[in-house]
């Protein structure tokens, strides 16, 4: 098996292969997406919501980010595993963020970590990259500062913000990430940054000329039946089908269908 590194994703990028990303936060998922064939698989912190259940991504520790993490490698043979570092475990403090990277990294087997946000994160990213760990940036909308935007709609629409942006993004690049998620921004600014980065762009809401696309696996397969938002394609109705199949097992449980003659000893 050849497996994925972050230099076959640098390789993407320059010959033009788009890279196909997916969240996961269990080993039978993750299974699955590897053997399916996936580039990459994110352990994002948005198991925070549809793991955990919490309306933000903010609760999720790094010690269940770590547990969440072991399950998907164990899982895994060939893609690349991307674990996002924690709400809490990095902001404003590059010794704490070295730590929760080595942690991540001593204790999953994951291959890289992610970290939101730009200017205010280099110092910490430099110092996690000189250890030898490679660091996925994330722009844009960043769910870990919801409570400083207040919605979850799109970001960078004005100039200023856009310009921060684009500077944000070569800071990382500089800084030593080997590739940067944009997250919910103009397609038209999307397709800026990356045309300037020699890295790769990993979008999601972020158009069609990111170097490659992440969903959530919630929300692709159709798990999340109520979160229908304009970026996203559903590629399964997994909901109504999980539905039905609860529904007609409960059916064959109470008729006494099930089990037959055949289904037991
Ligand atoms: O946590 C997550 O799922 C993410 C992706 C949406 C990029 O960070
Ligand atoms: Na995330």
């Amino acid at each position: 098996i050849k497996k994925i590194t972050t230099n076959t994703l640098q390789k993407m990028k320059s010959s033009g292969e788009k890279i196909s990303m997916i969240t996961a936060y269990d080993f039978s998922f993750a299974k699955m997406f590897d053997a399916a064939g996936i580039d990459v698989i994110l352990v994002g912190d948005s198991a925070s919501n549809v793991m955990a259940g919490h309306e933000t991504t903010l609760p999720i520790t790094l010690d269940q980010m770590i547990y969440h993490a072991q399950s998907v490698v164990r899982g895994v043979d060939r893609c690349l595993v991307v674990v996002d570092l924690p709400f809490g475990s990095y902001q404003g403090n590059s010794r704490e963020a070295l730590n929760s990277a080595i942690k991540v990294m001593k204790e999953t087997g994951g291959h890289a970590i992610k970290l939101e946000g730009g200017e205010n994160e280099v110092e910490s990213i430099k110092r996690i990259v000189n250890s030898g760990v490679p660091v996925m940036g994330h722009l844009g909308l960043t769910p870990q500062s919801i409570y400083k935007f207040g919605t979850y709609n799109v970001r960078a629409k004005e100039a200023a913000e856009a310009e921060q942006l684009k500077k944000d993004a070569l800071l990382l690049q500089e800084a030593g990430c080997f590739a940067l998620v944009l997250e919910k921004i103009p397609a038209q600014l999307a397709a800026e940054v990356t045309a300037s980065l020699h890295i790769p762009t990993i979008g999601i809401g972020a158009g069609g000329a990111c170097d490659g696309q992440v969903l959530v696996m919630h929300d692709m397969l159709g798990i999340n039946a109520s979160f229908k938002p304009r970026f996203l394609r559903t590629y399964l109705d997994l909901e109504s089908q999980i539905n039905g199949a609860v529904q007609q097992y409960i059916a064959d449980v109470k008729s006494s269908d099930f089990p037959n003659e055949h289904e037991q000893y």
